[in-house]
């Protein structure tokens, strides 16, 4: 399992003390407004003892532990008034919040400024509760918990309810469920934020706001429209989605020599066609192409199926691993020894840093092309991986205004790209690699735009400048905004002009406000 094997070894904890240019200036009567509402112990300055482990603690990528702008306070809220008044506050002081959930952000937009600023990181990490309710069959997860914790909740509600989100059981609800959020069910149930009905909110002005009270724009962005655009996502409400009491799981690596060139070239026309209860994704790493797939139903229901649609990858009874959908999680993401209780684990160890980009494929490339993918690019020494994962079915199915995620039907599969290089290294052969081999992919994938998948941040495909107003520009975050949200970033810019006219809430990559009449 190449893919969850690089990503397990991927990290472990690097011990790094920052270098902090102190901006403790203006920080009195922030914290002091921040000390009226919320208990001294949620609160950190850098010169506190464990600032920087806090810090640290929801950092997942190395290269983000040094040589960038860090934020001047950290606050830890337990509830959602601490919320409330950290946006006041912030908003009086002119001090502007960072949210992160579960820090997994691709440039770490959760915790860091590309830009010399003086913020706060408003960590959600003791905001994590998770409450089923299996009569309704929904629950409310709190956007500090991460996907394990709200899988192992679901688990415990019984075998025959699940919920489709990501694989990474680290990964944060919070930014997730915010850019999308999609794993082995994405056929069958859509993307995480396809099942999302309710949520609380807490926009600029410090309000608290559920689905009725923030509107159905703002609603409709929350769910796919990308992180810390719309104000704080406190909670959300899920439907829960039925699976069967066994599925099955495989996992077959072809190399070239054994034909991969042959049976990628094949899967790309069969699974986007597969019944839904059927996903099989590819990561092709090296001189290998490892087909990893989850089942709804039996070895007995799957080999026959695979015999019909798919018999080029020999699938049979030796590769079928039957189990519960809760057990299929950490099998499939930190490999067969793995516990389910190991999906609650959220230290991540850190030995590498890596850099992703991603690309939609609406048309099959050819087999030529997959041999100079193999034969030239993947051959290299300093080479990454693809991972492919096929779309059709629910995802596919789903109207492309229907929520802000616009890449649905006509998708055939969406690539990520990464590459990983040591912590303690810069990574330039590892970073040209991915950039070089993006540039030579541009004839096979999607155009007009090229499009991309906002939860794999790429600031490479462009970032906010703050314009007229002092605000984000619109036309300028047009270049980024269209390739993840095509003809919906205009929807969504109208919708952060609605909540936030005045663009508080901001990153290098956030909405820009579109106020109407202008
Ligand atoms: C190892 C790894 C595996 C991954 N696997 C998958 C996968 O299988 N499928 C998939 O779809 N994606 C996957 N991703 C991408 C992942 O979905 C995104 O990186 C996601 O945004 C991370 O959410 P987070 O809460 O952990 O991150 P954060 O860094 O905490 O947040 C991401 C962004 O959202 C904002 N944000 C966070 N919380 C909130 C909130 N409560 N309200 C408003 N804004 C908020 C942040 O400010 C930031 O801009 C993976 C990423 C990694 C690093
Ligand atoms: C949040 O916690 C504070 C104590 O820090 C308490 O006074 C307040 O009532 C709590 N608010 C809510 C909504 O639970
Ligand atoms: C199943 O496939 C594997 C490898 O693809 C092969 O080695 C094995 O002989 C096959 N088993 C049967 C029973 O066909
Ligand atoms: C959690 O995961 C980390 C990193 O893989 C590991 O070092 C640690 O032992 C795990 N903790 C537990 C309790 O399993
Ligand atoms: C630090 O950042 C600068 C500017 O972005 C970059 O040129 C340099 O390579 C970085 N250093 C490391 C060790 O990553």
């Amino acid at each position: 399992m190449a893919m969850s094997r690089s990503l397990a070894l991927a990290f472990f904890f690097i011990c790094s003390v920052a270098s902090i240019s102190s901006t403790l200036a203006a920080t009195d009567s922030f914290l002091q407004c921040l000390s009226a509402s919320i208990p001294s112990q949620l609160l950190y300055t850098q010169s506190s003892p464990s600032f920087t482990s806090v810090l640290d603690a929801g950092i997942r990528n190395p290269k983000f532990l040094t040589n960038t702008t860090k934020p001047v306070w950290i606050i830890t809220p337990t509830n959602a008034s601490h919320v409330q008044a950290a946006v006041v506050c912030g908003r009086q002081n002119n001090v502007r919040l960072r949210i992160r959930s579960g820090g997994h952000d691709y440039e770490g937009l959760s915790y860091r400024s590309e830009r010399p600023e003086s913020f706060a990181v408003l960590d959600l990490v003791k905001i994590r509760s998770v409450r089923v309710d299996t009569a309704s069959n929904t629950a409310w997860v709190d956007s500090g918990a991460t996907l394990g914790e709200m899988y192992y909740a679901i688990g415990k509600a019984g075998s025959r309810v699940a919920f489709p989100g990501g694989l990474c059981p680290t990964v944060g609800v919070g930014g997730h469920f915010s850019g999308g959020g999609f794993g082995m069910m994405l056929r069958k149930y859509g993307l995480a934020a396809d099942n999302v009905v309710d949520a609380v909110l807490v926009d600029a002005k410090g309000r608290l706001l559920d689905r009725n009270a923030m509107g159905s724009d703002v609603f409709w962005a929350i769910r796919g429209g990308a992180g810390e655009s719309f104000g704080v996502v406190l909670s959300w409400k899920v439907n829960l989605v039925a699976v069967p009491p066994t599925v099955t799981v495989f996992n077959v690596p072809v190399t070239v020599r054994q034909g991969a060139v042959d049976v990628l070239t094949r899967w790309q026309d069969v699974a986007p066609v597969l019944p839904d209860d059927l996903f099989i994704r590819v990561v092709v790493q090296g001189q290998t192409a490892n087909f990893q797939s989850l089942y709804l139903g039996t070895c007995d229901a799957l080999l026959p199926l695979m015999q019909s649609r798919f018999p080029e990858l020999g699938v049979n009874r030796t590769h079928c691993k039957e189990m519960t959908w809760i057990q299929s999680v950490p099998y499939i993401y930190l490999g067969a020894s793995s516990t389910v209780e190991d999906i609650l684990n959220r230290t991540i160890s850190m030995d590498t840093s890596n850099k992703a980009k991603s690309d939609y494929v609406r048309k099959s490339i050819t087999k030529d092309v997959w041999t100079t993918i193999f034969g030239s690019w993947l051959a290299r020494p300093n080479a990454g991986l693809m991972i492919l994962d096929p779309y059709g079915g629910k995802i596919s199915s789903v109207a492309e205004n229907a929520t802000p995620f616009p890449h649905r039907g006509g998708v055939l599969y969406n690539i990520q790209y990464m590459n990983f290089w040591a912590a303690t290294g810069a990574g330039d052969a590892q970073k040209a690699w991915i950039r070089d081999f993006y540039a030579f992919m541009a004839p096979y994938v999607s155009s007009s735009p090229r499009e991309a998948y906002a939860n794999y941040r790429d600031n490479e495909l462009g970032v906010n400048v703050v314009g007229a107003g002092g605000v984000s520009s619109y036309d300028t975050g047009k270049v980024w905004g269209e390739k993840y949200f095509k003809g919906n970033y205009q929807r969504l810019a109208m919708a952060k002009g609605q909540i936030d006219p005045d663009d508080y809430f901001r990153n290098e990559q956030s909405i820009p406000p579109l106020v109407s009449g202008k």
